[in-house]
């Protein structure tokens, strides 16, 4: 049995090497990209304070992302690329950080609730397979050193699974 490890530190990047330690043991023996998908969530939801979701949107054509595992309250299914915070980062091939959702004038409300965003794009060489998406219900919750934490999971998970 998989037991996540308590990870006591303020140190973000410390934080985030503890969880990408234990996301490679996770799935180390594992190549089902939905099962992978459905344990990075669950560790990412349970190890990371101050979250409301986190989870996959999988792009199944080329211009939709639908829902894929997750932990949190039901989100849409849906997002049209280039729409909301989730598509907005796979037009743009980049992560996007999003310090206030109500700032965030195409902003996809899923739970009343969430204040802040953080997506980053599952690459794998040059295309793109998805996302990870963190909700937050504290304003401003995610900074750069969460970015490039999630960036590194992000790349795990990517590099541990077949495709979605
Ligand atoms: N807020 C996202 C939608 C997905 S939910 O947050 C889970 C967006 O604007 O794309």
């Amino acid at each position: 049995m998989f037991e996540a490890k308590a990870i006591v530190s303020d140190d973000k990047v410390t934080v985030y090497r503890d969880l990408a330690e234990q996301l490679g043991a996770l799935l180390s023996d594992e190549r089902d990209p939905v099962a992978n998908a459905a344990n990075t969530a669950a560790l990412l939801f349970t190890s990371l304070p101050g979250l409301n979701w986190a989870g996959f949107y999988f792009l199944r054509s080329a211009d939709e992302l639908v829902l894929g595992p997750f932990q949190g309250k039901p989100a849409c299914v849906r997002i049209a690329v280039g729409r909301g915070v989730c598509g907005t980062a796979v037009k743009e091939r980049r992560s996007i950080l999003v310090e206030d959702v109500h700032a965030f004038a195409d902003h996809i409300a899923c739970d009343a609730a969430s204040r802040s965003e953080l997506v980053v794009p599952l690459i794998s060489g040059t295309r793109i397979l998805g996302v990870i998406d963190l909700d937050s219900p504290l304003p401003a919750r995610f900074d750069l050193d969460d970015q490039r934490g999630i960036e590194t999971i992000a790349a795990l998970y990517v590099t541990a699974s077949a495709e979605p």
